[in-house]
């Protein structure tokens, strides 16, 4: 953290409700450093109307210090449709952030940092969709939410980590375009007999998974429970108990309530969830992923002074892309 503000009595009481929850993943040391900015940013929150939604990889001190809706990348879509709220910020990347203006176009949609990126959202055009759809005229393209507004206009339905099989079956034919993520592809291709044509993203987080690591992991672990997400490469995931969206990976632990677990994804998940589950040990090697990253609380309060920075989408793509999302929510 840069700036530093300063942690009073008066602060310390109005946050305790909040660091109750959250002890177990912050320490008691660092407390004094966030609290200031979690109280100020509840201040602004009620001033403003707003509603803070944040995605599982953002760090404790922002996903139970400050958000008031958590959840994987369709949990948050579903949320920002039902927003009341005068301002909706988007902790989490980009594309999210576009995810809830495309549901919301009349109300503010901020972000902390604009250039919270990803590089499966970069790795693909609306040209390039445009291409694949002359390669393969009539198959119908399915878009995975990591995405640009313009991708998104060019498909016919999105679909998430954790609807994906679903989506894709829900289309009643032979073959589907599945973009832009490769593993998330092969991943779906392994759980269903739709033929699934893929693109080349990758996730530059889960990517970086090896196989070896769980194989050393189970060494002298008697009893891990191994979970990846569908965005880290095939032998991972084969070599996993269990692969799942960021949700998935929550309902799977609190289901089968293991003595030992890894999650095999960004870094920040294991520490928020490990707050729920105080019986569980988890085993942390996990990548971090820079483009979540770029969030921190002087940035969420900035944010919320300013409303910046918004996130603006062209009305004629917001209006094809909106058709994509919404069609994956009602199937979902
Ligand atoms: P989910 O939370 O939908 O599993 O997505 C993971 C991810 O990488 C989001 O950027
Ligand atoms: Fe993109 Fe991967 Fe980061 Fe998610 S974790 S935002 S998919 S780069």
């Amino acid at each position: 953290m840069i700036d530093t503000l300063p942690f009073t009595p008066e602060i310390e009481a109005r946050t305790r409700p909040v660091y109750e929850r959250a002890k177990a993943v912050i320490p008691a040391a660092e407390w004094p450093l966030f609290a200031p900015y979690v109280d100020a940013i509840a201040r602004l929150k009620r001033e403003r109307n707003a509603v803070i939604l944040a995605h599982n990889y953002q760090t404790p001190e922002i996903f139970h210090g400050v958000a008031d809706i958590v959840g994987d990348s369709l949990q948050l879509a579903r949320e920002a449709q039902r927003a009341e709220a005068d301002v909706i910020m988007v902790c989490g990347v980009h594309f999210m952030g576009q995810t809830a203006k495309i549901l919301n176009p009349e109300r503010t949609v901020i972000v902390p940092d604009a250039r919270a990126g990803c590089s499966l959202a970069e790795s693909i055009t609306a040209a390039d969709v445009r291409m694949l759809r002359a390669k393969h005229r009539g198959v119908p393209v399915v878009t995975y939410v990591n995405t640009s507004a313009e991708v998104k206009a060019e498909s016919d339905v999105c679909c998430t980590s954790s609807n994906a099989v679903k989506v894709v079956e829900s289309l009643g034919v032979p073959r589907v375009i599945l973009i832009p993520d490769a593993f998330l592809a092969h991943y779906v291709a392994s759980q269903t007999a739709v033929e699934i044509i893929s693109w080349h993203g990758r996730c530059e987080v889960h990517e970086r998974f090896r196989a070896i690591d769980v194989d050393r992991l189970r060494e002298g672990e008697d009893g891990l429970l191994v979970i990846a997400h569908p965005e880290c490469p095939p032998d991972v995931i084969a070599a996993a108990d269990f692969a799942g969206s960021t949700a998935a990976m929550i309902d799977f632990v609190r289901d089968r309530a293991p003595q030992k677990v890894v999650l095999l994804t960004e870094c920040s998940m294991s520490d928020n969830v490990a707050a729920q589950f105080a019986n569980v040990e988890f085993v942390r090697p996990c990548n971090l992923c820079p483009h979540m990253k770029r969030n921190t609380l002087p940035k969420i309060l900035r944010s919320l002074e300013t409303l910046q920075d918004e996130i603006v989408v062209d009305e004629a793509v917001r209006v094809r892309a909106l058709a994509a999302v919404e069609r994956m929510i009602a199937i979902a």
